[in-house]
């Protein structure tokens, strides 16, 4: 049986707050994998960006995804863009459920812009639209990896924790 869980959707639609809570609830180890890179790089993901490169930091998150997805009874806040490669799903799915959060264009702008400027991929001067593209170009992917989806537009944290243990806790027991 699967016993960490892997959380996965666009920046800004709360996988990091929502995975330390989640596995706060259920006893498990936090992860976040956009930490675990920048450790492995030794510098911040702007600083990868400007410096190396998107493609490198696609590798750094591969090595990262490789190390994290063997580890059970964790909870994982990957980086929006895991889904971009396949191959850190098909790992990820061997112990992890995946779990897919999205959000409305305007929720993720404003989650963002009131993280500051720590996302790269939306330092550009029309966030909205960007977010838009990057979302319509993203959403197969996301949907195609997510054993379980919930929307977090209108939910605070705690609902969305306790909608993920119910939805987890009916997945279980499909997959038995
Ligand atoms: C990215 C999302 C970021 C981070 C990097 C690239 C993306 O993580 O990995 O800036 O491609 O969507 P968050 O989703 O945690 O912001």
């Amino acid at each position: 049986m699967k016993t960490s869980i892997a959380l996965i959707g666009f920046m800004g639609t709360g996988k990091t707050v929502v995975g330390k809570a989640l596995a706060e609830k259920l006893g498990k180890e936090f992860v976040e994998l956009d930490s675990l890179i920048e450790q492995m790089a030794g510098k911040t993901i702007p600083e990868i960006f400007k410096e190396d490169g998107e493609i490198a930091f696609r590798e750094l998150e591969i090595e990262a995804t490789k190390e994290v997805s063997k580890k059970k009874n964790t909870v994982i806040a990957c980086g929006g863009g895991v889904v971009l490669n396949k191959i850190n799903i098909d790992r990820l799915r061997k112990e992890s459920t995946i779990v897919y959060l999205t959000a409305s264009p305007r929720a993720i702008l404003k989650r963002t812009l009131s993280e500051g400027e720590t996302r790269p991929l939306l330092n550009v001067q029309d966030k909205i639209s960007e977010i838009r593209e990057l979302l319509s170009f993203r959403r197969p992917f996301y949907e195609r990896a997510a054993d379980i989806t919930i929307n977090t537009s209108k939910l605070d944290i705690d609902s969305i924790v306790e909608r993920i243990m119910e939805k987890v806790k009916e997945d279980e027991g499909f997959n038995r």
